[in-house]
């Protein structure tokens, strides 16, 4: 059983993905990334903090040279519902004139925090930019944005666990659920 002997997974109405199917997509994806990227040096743009254990388990499947830069965007703020504002701070003394860049998110939902690091990857110069999520939202996305690697494709219905939390809560969830009403 999950190690979760006091309730987290006790708040779930069900469990969506589970570790073990999550850890076996996260290496097929690794693969991908590993094939598309191969003899080249890969600037890593990962989203904070939701990406966060995603990631982590996808990078160390890449046996490839790379640098990782994390960010925080997003265009929630503690609700379900997107704000459709995205914030994005931009490291100062970021170089990717020509980098060959992998930009790795959680989730994409509306589409508007990927797009808008997007835009600015290209302004920065990048040589080639792929972008990779864990999960995408079947639903019509406020701002369609190109996707080369996804893990799952999933209904519109928030969820929690493996980084993508709840005000701040569930983020530790080995596996990726809904949440009860
Ligand atoms: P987008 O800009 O609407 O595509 O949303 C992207 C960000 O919103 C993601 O990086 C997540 O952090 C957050 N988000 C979107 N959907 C969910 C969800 O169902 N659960 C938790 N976080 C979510
Ligand atoms: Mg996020």
């Amino acid at each position: 059983m999950l190690p979760h002997p006091t309730g987290v997974l006790s708040d779930l109405d069900r469990v969506l993905l589970d570790a073990p199917s999550i850890q076996s997509r996260i290496a097929a994806m690794a693969r991908e990334v590993a094939a598309d990227f191969d003899g080249k040096v890969i600037t890593v743009i990962a989203i904070m903090d939701g990406g966060l254990f995603f990631v982590a388990d996808l990078l160390r499947a890449i046996d490839l040279p790379m640098r990782l830069v994390t960010m925080s965007a997003s265009s929630y703020h503690g609700t379900t519902k997107s704000s459709g504002q995205v914030h994005l701070p931009w490291p100062a003394s970021l170089d990717l004139k020509d980098q060959h860049v992998l930009l790795l998110d959680d989730i994409l939902d509306t589409g508007l925090t990927l797009g808008a690091v997007q835009d600015r990857l290209k302004q920065e110069g990048a040589a080639t930019i792929r972008t990779g999520v864990l999960l995408k939202k079947r639903r019509e996305h406020a701002r369609e944005v190109a996707v080369d690697y996804v893990g799952f494709e999933i209904e519109d219905e928030f969820v929690v666990g493996y980084g993508m939390d709840y005000q701040g809560r569930f983020r530790n969830l080995p596996c990726i659920g809904i949440l009860r009403p």
